[in-house]
């Protein structure tokens, strides 16, 4: 075994070998610019860029011309909601999300309140799941998108996305979904969803990190966001700058890969966090479980420790194993996580929450090592008292 194990797939997944051997020769010998396809130079990292295209419209039940490349989900979802917001300014002033979004959708819908604009956060079960009533009660005649992640990056919970397009469409109101967690893990179907636009990352999905795709359904005319870069004139005016073509090759391969493999890792992961949780039960209560029981990401488990701080946990374990404590962008920030607080928990769970995320390299050996190391420090930690604490 390789010390510390890696268990903070939801921060990000390493690159899986295959994906690096696609990716090499657009490092080398392919460097061409995608745009300059006057030469061969050009033309075949265009070629090679549209046959990624191709691959990750099919991996969602999409058209290929849907498919924005760019930096990855937090700069999609900036696209998509700040783009939607200025098309639409003569239309509507006012975006629908929910409480437990990203920070990359919340710190922008906080920006649009900034100028002016009127933003509906809609809340949560205890389990995250975004309450379908509150948002239809929320949608008026100026509501221009919704904004709801298909599963949510510190808990798992996936959302009942199909509903909520439903919903949108009911209204004749655009829907974005947040997909970074979702996408390669579980099925996605742009048509099923009824999604006008969806964020996608590479390095979720064993892809490299710094690309990742805008969904945009461009058959609806009103879902084509205005761009947030403007430049050349890119990837149909949405998003300029030339383009990442080893990366996209990557991500092509990476999700090509996910989805054909989707079943039987999903299957494992189920099986790992399954155990996990019954032994964390049964060795050291009171534990409690972040999130959904089922409706969850099965390489996702998020459990709260009693009276043990995370940050202390996550120190105790750190030569072994490496976990978190929840969004890899806000580690630096103290607060406790909102996404727990959300679903209407004190913030002494919040600071006791834990999260463990398998990746495909994971061993089943690993995973009974990572169970044990982690309930014995468990109850190591809830041993040692502060002599001025009961
Ligand atoms: C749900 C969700 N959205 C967006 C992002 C940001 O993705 P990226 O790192 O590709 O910008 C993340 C990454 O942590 C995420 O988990």
């Amino acid at each position: 075994m390789k010390f510390p194990i890696y268990l903070d797939s939801q921060a990000t997944t390493p690159l899986d070998p295959r994906v690096l051997e696609e990716m090499l020769p657009y490092f080398t010998e392919h460097f061409g610019n995608a745009s300059s396809i006057d030469h061969l130079y050009g033309s075949e990292a265009s070629e090679a860029v549209e046959n990624a295209r191709k691959k990750i419209a099919r991996c969602i039940n999409a058209k290929p011309e849907d498919i924005i490349f760019t930096s990855g989900a937090t700069e999609s979802n900036n696209i998509a909601i700040l783009g939607i917001a200025e098309k639409h300014a003569n239309k509507g002033d006012h975006i629908i999300t929910c409480v437990t979004e990203h920070k990359s959708v919340l710190d922008v819908c906080k920006h649009l309140e900034r100028i002016g604009k009127r933003v509906t956060y809609v809340p949560v079960d205890k389990f995250g799941i975004v309450d379908l009533k509150k948002l239809e009660e929320a949608i008026c005649d100026k509501t221009i998108l919704i904004s709801v992640m298909t599963a949510n990056n510190e808990i798992g919970t996936i959302a009942p996305i199909n509903e909520i397009g439903e919903i949108a469409k009911k209204y004749g109101v655009l829907f974005h979904t947040d997909a970074a967690q979702a996408a390669g893990h579980i099925p996605l179907d742009v048509e099923k969803m009824k999604v006008d636009l969806m964020s996608i990352s590479a390095h979720k999905m064993y892809g490299p990190k710094g690309v990742g795709a805008l969904y945009v359904r461009h058959s609806n005319l009103n879902a084509k966001p205005f761009p947030i870069i403007h430049g050349g004139g890119h990837e149909q005016g949405i998003r300029s700058g030339t383009l990442n073509v080893p990366g996209i090759v990557g991500f092509g391969k990476a999700f090509d890969i996910a989805v054909k493999e989707m079943n039987e890792e999903y299957k494992r992961f189920d099986r790992w966090r399954k155990y996990m949780w019954e032994v964390f039960k049964e060795k050291c209560s009171p534990v409690e479980l972040n999130g959904h029981p089922e409706k969850r990401l099965s390489h996702n488990l998020n459990v709260s420790f009693e009276g043990v701080e995370n940050k202390a946990l996550i120190r105790a374990v750190s030569s072994k194993l490496a976990i978190s404590s929840g969004s890899a962008c806000t580690t630096l920030n103290v607060e406790p996580s909102h996404v727990i607080l959300a679903l209407g928990f004190s913030p002494e769970r919040a600071h006791t929450a834990i999260r463990t995320g398998f990746t495909r390299f994971n061993t089943e050996e690993e995973i009974i090592f990572a169970t044990e190391f982690m309930f014995q420090t468990v109850n190591k930690l809830r041993k040692i008292k502060l002599p001025f604490l009961k």
